[in-house]
């Protein structure tokens, strides 16, 4: 089967497909035939070295964690899926390997993709979506009626952050670059604003939520805009997020979202979307062929919405 692995770390052109063994699943594990898979800047991340910590120095690397196909090979050890089965999900290993003719993947980090969900639209889903939902379903209880902030709602994550809260019946205040604000509107912002020319600092509303999905604001920017038990979730791990979630175990609290992908909250997204109550977009489709164009796209971050590469 051909993959798309790196040798060392380094910009997209890094990026080589090769021919490689096909691997068997593990007891606990299902052989997917890929049929698309999601970039998601993380991906980018690894490739350059920037989590090396997280993913290792282990050469040839496999890139890539979304991913939507068809089972072709059971594990053993499991019945949730069956051969034929249509499967959507991303890989938790840092080992990756989604981007690949066929992957092994641990069923508890899949699920059944609804018939009416294309693959793309499958691969789309999981980190993205799946972020948005844990953090405003595990890190907070996101309640009608409250208010959210959403800074980096165009984005990957941020159209799910801005479905998901207006399900929840909160008000979404949204923030993104002018181009954005009638995109932010459509998917259901009841206040969208343009970053370059509003301050956080400068807003008058209270917010239960702000979800700082760029992760370029901190903690100490916005704390003056939450209410007293306020939360800031920001989805990048910097030094400052650690320190300031133990400084604030109550009151106005600050935390990081760690995306985990599990079958639950997989079945959960799979049946908002299908049902229409939460759709996603798919910015631009590249074949995997083109993952390095699709890298640069990604590392321009300007994505409206997800990247997706097709067979
Ligand atoms: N911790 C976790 O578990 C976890 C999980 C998922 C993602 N993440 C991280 O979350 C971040 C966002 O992921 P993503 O998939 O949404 O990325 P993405 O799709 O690449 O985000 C692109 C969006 O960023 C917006 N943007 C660019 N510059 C901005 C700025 N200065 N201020 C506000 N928004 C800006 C752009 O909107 P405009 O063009 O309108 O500016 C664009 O729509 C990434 O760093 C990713 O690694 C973390």
């Amino acid at each position: 089967m051909w993959v798309i692995e790196i040798d060392h770390f380094g910009p997209p052109s890094t990026m080589v497909k090769r021919l490689v063994d096909t691997p068997k699943p593990a007891a606990h594990q299902v052989l997917v035939e890929v049929r698309a898979s999601g970039v998601n800047p993380k991906d980018t991340y690894i490739r350059k070295g920037r989590l090396a910590l997280l993913s290792g120095k282990k050469f040839p690397m496999r890139l890539g964690y979304d991913l939507a196909g068809i089972v072709q090979e059971c594990g053993h050890e499991q019945s949730q899926f069956k051969e034929g089965d249509r499967v959507f999900g991303s890989i938790s290993a840092w080992t990756g390997g989604a981007y690949a003719e066929f992957a092994a993947v641990d069923v508890s980090e899949l699920a059944i993709l609804p018939d009416s969900l294309t693959f793309e639209q499958g691969a789309s889903l999981p980190i993205a979506a799946l972020t948005s939902y844990q953090a405003l379903t595990k890190l907070v209880r996101i309640k009608s009626g409250e208010q959210i902030l959403i800074n980096g709602a165009s984005g990957g994550v941020g159209i799910f952050a801005i479905q998901l809260a207006k399900y929840f019946g909160a008000d979404v205040t949204t923030l993104s670059s002018a181009a954005n604000l009638d995109f932010c509107r459509e998917l259901g912002a009841n206040t969208a604003l343009d970053y370059r020319t509003t301050s956080t600092k400068s807003l008058s509303k209270r917010f239960e939520v702000v979800f700082d999905v760029f992760g370029n604001h901190s903690f100490a920017d916005v704390k003056d805009i939450l209410s007293a038990r306020g939360i800031y979730i920001t989805t990048v791990p910097r030094f400052e997020i650690f320190k300031d979630t133990v400084l604030t175990p109550i009151g106005k609290r600050a935390r990081l979202i760690i995306v985990k992908s599990n079958s639950s909250d997989l079945d959960t997204i799979a049946g908002l979307t299908a049902t229409g109550v939460i759709q996603t977009i798919v910015d631009k489709f590249f074949s995997f062929d083109e993952v390095t164009d699709a890298h640069k796209y990604s590392e321009t971050h300007r994505a409206r919405g997800k990247i997706v590469l097709v067979r």
